[in-house]
């Protein structure tokens, strides 16, 4: 057998990028949006439960916005290459609450995306004031750097 075709063979398919259906879209790392929020998933452990810290861009309030921390959950199928999440954010300079809903995808390129909505409670003085309490959007993030 001749030893150099088949190290061409062997060299060509570790060069190919490996498609987006092949690769696992990962949650821990760091993550821009695109209001410029960066967000960071720290830690996850066994049963894809996760923490990490959350600095806003943005702030419906006049505080000065401080890095706030966050814990959610993705889904138990770790078999799932694009696993949806949830988690919560504690606001650390307001008395608000954010939780994002969202889906782990590889795009066409193998470039990782968290497509996620959120739902914002405020904190309001009184039981009138419910009716304008809740927010909702949705946030795209994409990763910073490589980790
Ligand atoms: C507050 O203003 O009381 C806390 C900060 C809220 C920031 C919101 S959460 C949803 C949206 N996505 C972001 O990255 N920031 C805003």
């Amino acid at each position: 057998m001749q030893v150099a075709p088949v190290l061409l063979v062997l060299a060509l398919a570790l060069a190919t990028p490996s498609s987006s259906a092949e690769r696992k879209c990962v949650l821990t790392g760091s993550w821009i949006n695109d209001l410029g929020s960066n967000m960071t998933i720290s830690i996850m452990n066994g049963r894809g439960e996760f923490s990490g810290s959350y600095h806003t861009a943005v702030t419906a309030t006049n505080n000065q916005i401080k890095i706030s921390p966050l814990q959610g959950s993705q889904h138990r199928n770790n078999q799932s290459k694009q696993p949806t999440f949830g988690f919560t954010v504690n606001w650390s300079f307001s008395e608000s609450t954010t939780v994002f809903t969202g889906q782990c995808f590889v795009d066409k390129d193998g470039k990782e995306i968290l497509k996620t909505m959120w739902l914002l409670r405020e904190k309001v003085n009184s039981l009138s004031d419910d009716w304008k309490a809740t927010r909702v959007g949705v946030n795209v993030f994409t990763r910073r750097r490589r980790e």
